[in-house]
């Protein structure tokens, strides 16, 4: 008896999808990022690569397309330091450079070579400014380029979506700030956030093993178009969410902040458009979601909570349980359950989803 192979299929470990493999790579690829960095007895963190680094007075972050939303995450992680940042589409950044002032310019970029990152560096450089490249790709034109380079360490990536980078560039972004934080933090504080990002890979794990995203995908496929929202850190996973699902199932979603929903789109939103509310923890934040789940509900519409809540059965048509804990992480769990049902919906319809079409890993032209 023969067995078909190929190298291409050896690669996928039996998944049928270098994607699914690359989900399920996810906490593998965190340990990675994490490992020799962190102390969490101690509350330290080393990230040799970035010697000499100084704590900036304000942080611009520049990006494309999922590293992106990367920074509209790590903004929020500056502020929660008093740290003044903002997130830039690179390719916005590039045509009219914002006042720079005394900041940090940090381009995150999976490849190290998509063109409008590099160009937005490139500027930023010219004008003087202090660049630092977060990047999965050793020795790429992003990291030869700045003057700093903090490696992601996901591995290679071969599916065109990207997955697990995205996972690794937020836990890179909670090292970073950690690193910089300095005596803003109180050595207890640090511990926590620390001891969270330990305990983050099995908690990944914890979601791949027990994800309902199949069942999910499969009950709501053919709907007129999806929506996704969320509030806060949440508030790029629900971008995310919706840039995925697009990319590999070539349906029609958009990802908002849930409160901007009702300005708007609220008009699309029928019984034929799911909405996935992203909710976690117990704070004012997530009560003012729950306000927006009603609002879409009311007019009909399926909604599918992810939510570390046991009580949700109250206000969803389905759910995606994510562990509870740190709201800080909580968007690494919420995503991989997206991600699960973007991969799901575009197997369902029999998609390329390791190339979709029209699209590249690595975006080298202006
Ligand atoms: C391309 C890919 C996207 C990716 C973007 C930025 O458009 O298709 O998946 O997010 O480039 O890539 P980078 O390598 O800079 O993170």
């Amino acid at each position: 008896e023969t067995v078909d192979w190929n190298v291409e299929d050896t690669g996928k470990s039996g998944y049928d999808h270098y994607m699914l493999k690359e989900i399920h790579e996810q906490p593998r690829a965190l340990r990675q990022c994490l490992s020799g960095r962190v102390d969490e007895r101690r509350g330290e963190v080393t990230l040799s690569e970035l010697e000499g680094l100084e704590t900036p007075s304000a942080v611009h972050l520049v990006a494309c397309g999922t590293s992106y939303h990367a920074a509209l995450y790590g903004v929020q992680l500056f502020h929660s330091l008093g740290i003044p940042a903002q997130a830039f589409l690179a390719s916005e950044y590039a045509t009219g450079v914002p006042p720079l002032g005394d900041s940090l310019v940090v381009g995150i970029t999976q490849s190290g070579e998509t063109a409008d990152t590099l160009s937005a560096l490139r500027e930023a450089r010219a004008r003087g400014a202090r660049t630092l490249a977060v990047t999965n790709v050793v020795g790429s034109t992003a990291a030869r380029e700045c003057d700093y380079a903090l490696y992601i360490r996901a591995g290679p990536e071969i599916g065109v979506a990207a997955t697990k980078t995205f996972s690794s560039q937020l836990v890179s972004l909670n090292l970073l700030v950690e690193y910089l934080a300095g005596d803003q933090r109180s050595s207890e504080e640090r511990r926590a956030v620390l001891q969270t990002l330990r305990d983050l890979p099995g908690r990944v794990q914890q979601v791949l093993d027990e994800s309902m995203a199949e069942e999910v995908a499969a009950e709501y496929l053919g709907a007129d178009g999806y929506f996704f929202i969320g509030r806060g850190l949440n508030y790029p996973v629900a971008l995310e969410g919706a840039l995925k699902f697009k990319e590999i199932t070539y349906e029609h979603a958009e990802g908002f902040a849930a409160g901007e929903l009702k300005h708007g789109t609220l008009a699309l939103v029928t019984e034929n458009t799911p909405v996935f509310a992203v909710v976690t923890g117990e704070d004012a934040p997530a009560k003012k979601t729950l306000g927006n789940v009603r609002e879409v509900e009311s007019r009909g519409a399926p909604v599918i909570a992810v939510t570390d809540d046991d009580q949700i059965e109250r206000y969803a048509d389905a759910s995606l349980r994510v562990p509870s804990g740190s709201a800080r992480v909580a968007p690494v769990l919420v995503n991989v359950q997206l991600q699960l049902v973007a991969y799901w919906v575009a197997n369902a319809l029999g998609r390329s989803i390791d190339k979709p079409r029209n699209l590249a890993k690595s975006v080298t032209v202006e």
